[in-house]
């Protein structure tokens, strides 16, 4: 029987601990199967010991979208705690509660078969009824009587792209007709779109994934994505005409959102309005709790970015600085590195596409290794960044962007190093840390003022770019956060 089906069958609700003693494919069927904040104790992986070339561990990126914690352990940190579990597991023994098997070979001269033996002898929903839902609903707004209509340019998605690069063909332009006032009763807002996120995630939403952590788009229908928006008409309490918003929007000129609770209003205007789809928006929040609640930095440790030039890697090289840690951020051109340096503020940089040897670029920047790896790419630096880890080091997971494109994944190789360096390993998804967004835009907005953090981004000039705009991301065509601008006001 495969053993996905096995899973299914002893542990149909998944699985919130895995003790893991084997690697290779038993870990990348047990990370499909794990549960919300799981946690995988990485004791060994005795599947890969004796192979010439290990096998990859594919699926990592459900530490991402489960929230699982990875952590490698060596006994012999523990061994101060022998006499506590000696006098815990003694009286166990004792009266029966627990028992244990032994494979007992007898003789000095049996014990080389007994070791190579060992491992073989030894016995010891989808939530797109919502979107329809929301899209009937929406339906019965545009019916409301009296209100005039306007054209609305939108941004299509014409069908699901399943697997390798996103093309500008996947994207049309169409003109709907909109009423930019809401019906009587409706608590719904109408917004006119100022700014436009293009965000790495909303590649998955392309693809027609059943179980995924984000709805599929709707092909036919406009893109949905963050943005900053002007509210021309409101239903809702908490939102009048004129307000400034920043959220869930869609790729045209005006939305009707029927939702709009999850809206921020923008108080602050004082800073540019674009960014609130950046350094006052989602991605900063990423960076924010990924390097502070998961990283958890101390002053002076070692600290590597991927992907470092975008719209969370500057923000965490620079989070990285203002808490005196030593950071290298890796980057895909030479424009990008520079940028890391002389703005950023990273002290060292190297450009990944040119570095025949990641290991030893690695070496070179961070003689000392690294304690913490901010994840933004995965595949071939995943590996190379094992072997470099520090003692005790931290990997928060945020993306694995060189993955989300492949046809088939690359595996990651190394995860030994989780074990032999004490390795943490743990996904994160910024939907889980919006509660602290009030708290980090009172950290931020003084330091925005103060020059003391700087934040770079690359506009593209109107919806008809917005496509291209977007598939830019998956070749490194941005540098710094990629925003869309639909209209100045
Ligand atoms: N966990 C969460 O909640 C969460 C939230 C937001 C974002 N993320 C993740 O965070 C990561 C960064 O997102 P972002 O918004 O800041 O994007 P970004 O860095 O602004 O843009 C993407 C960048 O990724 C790099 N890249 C593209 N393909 C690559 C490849 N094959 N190998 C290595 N690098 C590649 C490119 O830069 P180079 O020129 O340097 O190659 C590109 O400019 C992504 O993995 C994203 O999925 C996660």
């Amino acid at each position: 029987m495969p053993l996905f089906n096995l899973f299914a069958r002893c542990l149909p609700d998944g699985i919130d601990i895995y003790f893991e003693n084997v690697g290779g494919k038993m870990l990348d069927v047990v990370l499909l199967n794990m549960r919300l904040h799981g946690h995988i104790p990485v004791c060994g992986m005795i599947s890969q010991y004796n192979l010439e070339e290990q096998e990859g561990a594919h699926n990592l990126f459900c530490l991402i979208t489960k929230r699982v914690r990875m952590e490698g352990f060596l006994v012999s940190d523990y061994f101060p705690m022998y006499p506590k579990y000696r006098d815990m597991v003694l009286p166990l023994i004792r009266e029966g509660k627990i028992t244990y098997v032994e494979d007992i070979a007898e003789g000095l001269e049996n014990a080389p078969a007994n070791k190579v033996n060992r491992g073989i002898e030894n016995v010891g929903k989808t939530q797109r009824h919502r979107v329809r839902d929301l899209e009937r609903q929406r339906e019965r707004e545009r019916g409301g009587v009296g209100m005039a209509e306007v054209s609305n340019k939108q941004v299509i998605l014409r069908d699901y792209v399943m697997g390798g690069f996103p093309k500008e063909s996947d994207f049309e332009f169409k003109t709907s007709k909109i009423r930019l006032n809401v019906a009587q009763g409706s608590k719904s807002v109408v917004l006119k779109n100022l700014y436009l996120s293009c965000d790495p995630y909303m590649r998955n939403r392309m693809t027609n994934s059943t179980g995924s952590y984000v709805a599929p788009f709707t092909p036919g229908s406009p893109i949905i994505g963050r943005g900053v928006a002007k509210v021309i008409d409101s239903g809702h309490p908490n939102y009048k005409k004129g307000d400034l918003v920043w959220g869930m929007t869609r790729w045209e000129e005006y939305s009707l959102i029927t939702e709009p609770e999850t809206l921020y209003k923008i108080e602050d205007t004082d800073v540019p309005l674009s960014y609130y789809t950046g350094i006052l928006g989602m991605p900063s929040l990423t960076a924010y709790a990924g390097f502070y609640e998961v990283g958890s930095p101390k002053e002076g440790e070692y600290v590597f970015v991927s992907a470092a030039s975008g719209a969370v890697g500057q923000l965490v090289g620079q989070f990285a600085k203002l808490k005196n840690c030593y950071v290298v951020g890796s980057a895909g051109s030479k424009e990008k590195v520079d940028l890391l340096k002389d703005k950023f503020g990273f002290d060292e940089a190297f450009n990944y596409k040119e570095e025949h040897d990641l290991d030893k670029a690695l070496k070179r920047c961070l003689p000392d290794g690294i304690d913490i790896y901010f994840e933004n790419v995965g595949g071939k630096m995943l590996d190379v960044v094992l072997l470099n880890m520090r003692l005790h080091g931290r990997i928060p997971v945020c993306g694995m962007i060189s993955q989300y494109n492949l046809e088939e994944q690359e595996g990651a190789h190394n995860l030994f190093c989780l074990i032999t360096k004490r390795v943490r390993m743990e996904g994160f998804l910024v939907s889980d840390y919006f509660p602290m967004y009030p708290k980090y835009r009172n950290m931020v907005l003084p330091l925005i003022r103060e020059g003391k953090i700087t934040y770079v981004e690359d506009i593209a000039e109107g919806l008809e770019n917005a496509p291209a705009a977007l598939i830019g991301l998956f070749s490194g065509r941005n540098i710094g956060k990629q925003v869309v601008l639909v209209a100045r006001d």
